[in-house]
């Protein structure tokens, strides 16, 4: 048995495709369908009721396509809005939040010293920061583990300008994250779709040895989990995909090429009904 449908991903922006392309890589004969709200970005900085209004519309756009399951690549609407998007999705759903949080507290437990739980720190945008999505998820595997949250709203427009290595991103970055090593955080959760752009200035802020946590790789393997053998494409040909957006002006096209590594060549505006 096969299913030939495609696996939906969403996400506020073009971000997520940074989630899209690490889905692509491990499951590479899976057609895949993109939504990124590009009209409505950023999520991060917007309210919770707006952000699960805006989570809901998107899902249902998506799940009117036919997709098999559903990726909430956006680490915004997977704190704030997985809920609702699970009431309304018959198919799977997958966030970034959880797969995120484990990998965190692997990381964590690797690199306590003498049995003391060293805490972990969240980087990841206001509203993710509010909701403390990140803090549950690794209380709930590690109860006796801390968790620091630091918003850094400024990385979102610094990674869509490609200012990632240049010395606003790093004297924003000094600003931002002064607090982690003081609190003793060696593990970082890059809580927030577009700061793996800014991975190398991010470190270059933090102590040696911080291990940084992205979960494009946990949630593209969550991804697989999700679906077992029998829900897959088969390995007929490789898998396609198709990119839509609610707004396509030229910045976002070159945005989006940013987060590929690649032109981003056919992005296809849609309006959400
Ligand atoms: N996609 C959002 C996230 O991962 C970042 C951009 C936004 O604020 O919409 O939290």
């Amino acid at each position: 048995m096969s299913d030939p449908r495609p696996i939906g991903l969403f996400d506020s922006g073009v971000g997520g495709l940074t989630v899209l392309e690490a889905v692509a890589r491990r499951m590479p004969f899976e057609d895949l369908l993109y939504l990124g709200d590009t009209a409505r970005l950023p999520y991060g900085t917007k309210s919770p009721e707006t952000v699960r209004r805006y989570a809901r519309r998107a899902i249902g756009f998506l799940l009117s396509q036919g997709v098999k399951a559903v990726v909430v690549a956006c680490n915004t609407a997977s704190a704030l809005a997985l809920d609702v998007i699970e009431e309304i999705s018959a198919v799977p759903v997958v966030g970034v939040v959880a797969p995120g949080a484990e990998a965190a507290v692997a990381a964590a437990r690797a690199s306590d010293l003498d049995g003391v739980l060293g805490p972990i720190a969240v980087l990841a945008t206001e509203a993710t920061v509010a909701s403390d999505a990140y803090g549950r998820a690794i209380r709930a595997l590690d109860p006796g583990r801390d968790v620091i949250h630091t918003a850094c709203p400024l990385f979102v427009p610094l990674a869509e300008e490609g200012w990632t290595e240049n010395e606003v991103a790093r004297s924003a970055a000094a600003r931002y994250l002064a607090e982690v090593p003081r609190a003793g955080a060696r593990v970082v959760v890059l809580g927030c779709t577009h700061y793996p752009l800014l991975t190398r200035t991010i470190a270059g802020a933090l102590p040696k040895g911080t291990i940084l946590v992205n979960s494009a790789e946990t949630t593209a393997r969550a991804v697989e989990a999700a679906l077992p053998p029998g829900s897959r494409r088969g390995e007929i040909s490789h898998g396609t995909t198709r990119l839509l957006v609610t707004d396509a002006s030229e910045r976002l096209r070159r945005v989006a090429g940013r987060f590929l590594g690649r032109p981003a060549a056919d992005l296809t505006l849609v309006d959400l009904p």
